[in-house]
């Protein structure tokens, strides 16, 4: 099996719903620790499927992780775990140090330690995944050529910095102890079960309840969209035949403005489900005051994962925003969940039972 962790959350569910939806799909073992982020019923189409094991818990638990890998015996890690909101690391960076890099350490120790206590047959075969972000590159001139694998990492918030330092640690557990690593660097992802906080998402539940769409400074802020489904095939696609030790970026050619984004949802929803009270949704585009530090661009150059592996995106930008916008306006049921809080309850509601296994 595969050990996942974060998998509860937004690109870790949609990892691992996809990978279970592969012919042949080994056993997902899927640890999470169910912060506001983490949210079980993103899974709940699995409930009765033997082939995912769910356990609530900490990445930085050595005690747990230790039994977790001696009792189940993964054959390969993919790291989802963290905490990923640049905003909430500027307003407390405490939890982004203690799960993305102390968190990130002890379950590489643990890792390593079981790794070396592998057969080598199994070792042969053994890879730690680690996913990561192109928000450990920094910020990009508007003419400056697309992070590659070879840029330095030069991080400017706290969830970046918190990111770029399990990057390194990643690296040298490869380096030092021979631990079979491999790096995935993401651009912005979005689609289904995304949590409101970010801002496509943001932008889709606000507009949907009439209320303001807010953009932070003038909105031209560049990021790289990508589908999240197509993460999670480059994911798959460098587990596969990703070269150990390496670094793959993984972005979806496609750099848009901030405010380019928020147009198109708009444009979207009232094609889709225009307002009752007949107003367009442009109407409730609030300029607010924007983020400290705020990166003016990312922008990824994805030739190594193309040319080495064959990965490009499926879907283009045109054609994964309608899908993602569609995808909420299907499920309001789990829009007013997340809102409402009521999907921190689910597990005790749905089980009947404290949230350990099944
Ligand atoms: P998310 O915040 O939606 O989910 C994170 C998940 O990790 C949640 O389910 C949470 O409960 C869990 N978690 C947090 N701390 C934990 C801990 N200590 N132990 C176990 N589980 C813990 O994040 P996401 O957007 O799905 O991102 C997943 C990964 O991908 C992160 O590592 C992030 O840095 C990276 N990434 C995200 C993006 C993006 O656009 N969202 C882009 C590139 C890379
Ligand atoms: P976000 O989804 O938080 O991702 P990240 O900061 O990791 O790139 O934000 C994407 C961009 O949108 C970023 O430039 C900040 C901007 N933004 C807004 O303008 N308004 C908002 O309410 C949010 C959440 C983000």
């Amino acid at each position: 099996m595969i050990l996942v962790t974060g998998g509860a959350g937004f690109i870790g569910a949609n990892f691992v719903l996809d990978w279970l939806a592969q012919p042949g799909a080994e056993p997902v073992l899927n640890l999470d620790k169910l912060t506001y982020a983490g949210n079980r019923e993103n899974l709940a189409s699995l409930d009765g499927d033997a082939r995912h094991v769910f356990v609530q818990g900490d990445i930085g638990d050595t005690g747990l992780i230790e039994r977790l890998l001696a009792e189940h015996r993964p054959r390969a890690i993919i790291n989802f775990a963290a905490e990923s909101h640049v905003d909430r690391s500027i307003h407390g960076a405490e939890d982004f140090i203690q799960t993305n890099v102390v968190g990130t350490f002890r379950l590489l120790e643990a890792v390593r330690h079981y790794f070396n206590a592998l057969a080598p047959q199994d070792r042969e075969g053994f890879r730690f995944l680690h996913v990561s972000t192109d928000e450990v590159y920094g910020s990009l001139a508007p003419d400056a050529p697309a992070f590659s694998e070879q840029h330095r990492h030069e991080p400017n918030s706290p969830y970046s910095a918190s990111k770029a330092a399990s990057d390194h640690l990643v690296r040298a557990w490869h380096h030092t102890y021979g631990l079979p690593v491999l790096t995935t660097n993401c651009s912005n992802n979005y689609g289904p079960l995304h949590f409101p906080e970010k801002l496509i998402p943001l932008m889709i539940v606000n507009a949907l309840a009439g209320k303001p769409l807010p953009v932070y400074g003038d909105g031209m802020q560049v990021r790289d969209w990508l589908y999240v489904k197509d993460h999670c095939s480059a994911i798959r696609r460098v587990l596969e035949a990703g070269r150990v030790g390496e670094t793959y970026n993984v972005g979806g050619w496609n750099e848009k403005p901030n405010i380019e984004i928020v147009q198109t949802i708009c444009a979207l929803l009232q094609e889709l489900q225009p307002a009752a009270d007949g107003k367009p949704y442009t109407d409730l585009i609030t300029y607010v005051k924007d983020r400290p530090g705020h990166d003016r661009r990312y922008a990824i150059d994805a030739t190594r994962i193309h040319d080495e592996l064959g990965w490009k995106p499926a879907e283009t930008f045109e054609s994964g925003i309608r899908k993602t916008v569609r995808w909420y306006l299907d499920h309001p049921e789990w829009v007013a969940r997340v809102q409402s809080g009521a999907y921190r309850d689910w597990v005790r509601v749905h089980y009947d039972a404290e949230p350990v296994a099944g």
